[in-house]
């Protein structure tokens, strides 16, 4: 396993943020600076500022049905928290989640004790599609599929947003696939378009479905099927 790799599983870091520490200086392997975050790790000691880092263990991934209503946060001044769905004693356990949802959206998210696994779910270069359910207020322009497939340059924001696939599906209902994971993207792309976001679900990611039989605020161990389905290239 690479070096970088080998630090986010270990759950200390993000990928990015161990690759700064290599790069710093911070991390030795069998006693000697390693600044090189491609490095090959095969049963060699490695110590971050001084600390043996544990080799990574069995780690641990949940897929949760996120209930509206909840923050998708650490901060318990925001409570209720998603969190708060996993039994206790792992509340305080380094577990992140791949790919926020706001408060007010609900829909299919990914927990896991692996850094890597939310480098490799999240980077914008992935471009990992996303498929979120829209109940909207208002009107759309009739050029809204184009301008969605062309991308919106947003407010505040200096490079528009990347192609992304917009369906109508009915009277103020919708389906949008993005690619990229941008503040509140998908409320803020209708109100570009003149129309105000309602409700908001995201029912896949990749190759995976929200399970029908998961309900909301429920969660269960993710499969490796479900896994390998999560980091498929096909719906690249
Ligand atoms: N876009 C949003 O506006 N909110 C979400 O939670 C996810 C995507």
């Amino acid at each position: 396993m690479r070096l970088d790799a080998y630090l986010s599983r270990a759950g200390l870091a993000s990928r990015r943020e161990a690759r700064d520490s290599i790069r710093a200086g911070r991390v030795r392997v069998d006693g000697v600076v390693c600044r090189e975050p491609a490095t090959r790790i095969e049963g060699q000691t490695v110590t971050l500022e001084d600390a043996r880092v544990e080799r990574p263990g069995e780690t641990r991934d949940w897929l949760v049905h996120k209930p509206v209503g909840l923050a998708c946060s650490r901060d318990a001044r925001e409570a209720p928290l998603v969190y708060d769905l996993l039994e206790p004693a792992l509340r305080n356990r380094p577990v992140q989640i791949a790919g926020r949802l706001d408060r007010a959206t609900s829909g299919l998210l990914v927990l896991t004790t692996d850094g890597d696994f939310v480098h490799r779910l999240t980077h914008p270069s992935r471009k990992l599609p996303k498929r979120y359910r829209v109940g909207y207020r208002g009107e759309l322009p009739a050029d809204a599929v184009a301008r969605c497939a062309e991308g919106i340059l947003l407010e505040g924001e200096d490079r528009p947003t990347r192609p992304a696939e917009l369906s109508l599906d009915g009277p103020g209902q919708a389906t949008l696939v993005l690619r990229e994971g941008r503040t509140h993207q998908v409320r803020r792309m209708f109100r570009a378009l003149g129309a105000f976001v309602e409700t908001l679900h995201r029912d896949r990611i990749g190759d995976l479905e929200l399970p029908p039989d998961l309900g909301p605020g429920a969660l269960r161990p993710l499969a490796p099927e479900e896994r390998a389905l999560l980091l498929s290239e096909s719906s690249l």
